[in-house]
């Protein structure tokens, strides 16, 4: 498993929280050099302080992901310190949820500006780099709600979807340059993402869903890290799981 992930630099967007933090957590305890990104500094510091106190290499950068030249800065601090990218994992995301009755049209900006911009500046900041470098990994999370759409999920959905076509469109266009592309697309993962539903019945009903089904984080941890150590000529393009117990 280690073969692939150590001396990599990755780049982890929404590493302040489950599933950014247990990946980092997993890829540094295998050798990796993670630079991580979240608008949660003090618990960016306290992670990049936890992997050092093992022996391992971090960075914790302040990121708002819709800024685009904050995600710019987050890439470049990699390059800057460590001197290339190898992945960068396209991970920050939100997941509040209501019908579309209900018009909740500053949660749909927000789902906008955070799933599908900041996948975009994510992929904007660290493309140029991984050309010049003809070698790289993107790492894009989208969900089972890429795949299949609800009532009250709407407009996650089609943000997970649109990570999903981006990442299609980004596998064919960097054939030239060596990159390897991949999406990965998690089921219930036990999460702060239930925090954020603002909408009453929803909130309900997704907390009693994710305390029934979900699944440590560590379970996306691993689906990257799967990815992470394939031969260098292995490009694994798309991972889907859910927990064994969850239906749809
Ligand atoms: N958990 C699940 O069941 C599940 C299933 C399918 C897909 N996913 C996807 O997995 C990804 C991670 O979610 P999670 O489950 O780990 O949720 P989480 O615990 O709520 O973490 C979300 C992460 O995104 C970051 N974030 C949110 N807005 C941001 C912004 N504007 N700029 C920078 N970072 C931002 C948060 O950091 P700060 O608040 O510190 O900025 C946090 O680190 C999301 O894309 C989500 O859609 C999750």
């Amino acid at each position: 498993m280690t073969e692939g992930i150590r001396d990599k630099i990755v780049v982890v967007t929404g590493a302040s929280s489950r599933l950014g933090e247990a990946t980092a957590r997993l890829l540094s305890a295998h050798g990796a050099t993670v630079v991580l990104g979240a608008r949660r500094a003090d618990r960016l510091e306290s992670l990049a302080k936890e992997f050092e106190g093992h022996g391992g290499k971090a960075l914790a950068v302040t990121t708002d992901v819709t800024r685009r030249e904050q995600v710019k800065a987050l890439v470049d601090s990699a390059m800057h310190t460590y001197g290339r990218i190898d992945v960068m994992i396209n991970n920050a995301g939100l997941m509040p949820q209501a019908p579309l009755e209900r018009l909740k049209n500053d949660e749909w900006d927000r789902m906008i500006d955070v799933n599908v911009k900041g996948v975009l500046y994510g992929i904007a900041a660290a493309l140029p780099h991984m050309q010049r470098q003809k070698a790289g990994h993107f790492i894009n999370v989208s969900s089972v709600a890429g795949h299949r759409v609800g009532p009250g999920f709407a407009v996650y959905a089609a943000t997970k979807y649109a990570v999903r076509a981006l990442s299609e469109g980004l596998r064919q266009e960097v054939k030239p340059y060596n990159i390897r592309t991949t999406v990965i697309s998690p089921g219930a993962v036990a999460t702060e993402l239930p925090d954020f539903v603002t909408y009453p019945d929803a909130s309900k009903r997704i907390r009693t869903f994710y305390e029934q089904v979900a699944v440590p984080a560590d379970s996306f941890a691993r689906a990257v890290a799967f990815a992470m150590s394939q031969p260098p000529e292995v490009d694994v393009n798309e991972i889907l799981y859910r927990p064994t117990r969850q239906e749809l």
